[in-house]
């Protein structure tokens, strides 16, 4: 399976502190959010991710990230122009998804919880057909809504409604076959000029092979799009990080534990970063390796 995550668009709901610098790049706690989506696709086993943002952010990710090497893995990126719609995201990535299945992470979405892992493992051995996932929430009208049957069947799937049938709201992490490049080109615009995710959705239901997994209390959602709803998610992980003990996502630890890289690759990383909380974070994962062996 191939990953995208998508981190384009112009923040314009986090203004002015998003004129200069992508969403994106912004820390969640400690760490920029893109990390966050970035671990839903090595939790799901996945090592080949291709990140998209626009022109002027792109090389910034690029200087982040760099090719992947560093954390045993492979980033590719991709510029989109302008923000025209999360299903574009398909049509710009298509020579990189090329015939294989792939998911799709919002770069602003965060998840975590018990079964978090589990659920990822779950969506991405998907072969046929696509699958989404369904969380209640307070104000579905600014969301993709499922109405599901009394038997969990999706019924309809409705960009942002006016009037939402349901509560559920479909969060930022799809799954989809090999067959989701060729459906994204063949969707029209919306009305407010976007390629919508829900429009290619909706072709998968139309064929009867929409599946969705609705996430119950051992994993839960933040869309970390605006000022209010990011401080609470960096409130959030900091809480997490501190009770815990270990680090919500961590793409370093989840490469080193995936044995991506080795003890020594994980020391040189943390090593760099061993003026900060995170590095010394990393150094202690190996020092606790040493202690227990
Ligand atoms: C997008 C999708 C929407 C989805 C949401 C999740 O909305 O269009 O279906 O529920 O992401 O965050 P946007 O954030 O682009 O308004």
């Amino acid at each position: 399976m191939r990953g995208i995550v998508l981190a384009g668009g112009t923040g314009s709901r986090m203004w002015p502190a998003t004129l200069a610098i992508s969403k994106q790049l912004i820390p969640v706690y400690d760490r920029p959010m893109i990390y966050y989506s970035i671990c839903m696709h090595l939790m799901s086993g996945i090592r080949d991710i291709l990140i998209i943002s626009t022109p002027q952010d792109t090389p910034r990710f690029q200087q982040l990230l760099g090719d992947g090497s560093r954390w045993g893995i492979s980033f590719s990126y991709a510029v989109q122009p302008e923000p025209q719609g999360v299903a574009e995201a398909f049509v710009i990535g298509s020579e990189f998804v090329g015939n294989h299945s792939s998911s799709l992470a919002l770069g602003d979405n965060i998840f975590y919880g018990r079964g978090l892992r589990s659920l990822l493992q779950k969506a991405s051995a998907l072969d046929k057909g696509a699958k989404v996932l369904a969380c209640p929430v307070d104000n579905p009208g600014q969301y993709g809504v499922v109405v599901l049957d009394k038997d969990g069947v999706v019924r309809e799937i409705e960009e942002k409604p006016d009037i939402p049938r349901s509560d559920y709201a479909i969060p930022g992490l799809y799954f989809y076959d090999s067959t989701v490049c060729e459906k994204a080109r063949s969707i029209n615009c919306s009305s407010r000029g976007e390629w919508e995710i829900t429009a290619l959705n909706r072709i998968y239901l139309d064929e009867g092979r929409l599946s969705v997994e609705i996430l119950e209390d051992n994993v839960a959602w933040v869309d970390a799009g605006t000022p209010e709803a990011l401080l609470d998610a960096s409130r959030l992980v900091e809480r997490i990080d501190r009770h815990s003990g270990a680090k919500l996502c961590c793409p370093e630890e989840i490469c080193w534990e995936l044995g991506y890289i080795d003890s020594m690759q994980l020391e040189t990383l943390a090593g760099q970063l061993r003026k900060s909380r995170y590095g010394r974070y990393l150094l202690a994962l190996l020092h606790d390796t040493c202690a227990e062996t």
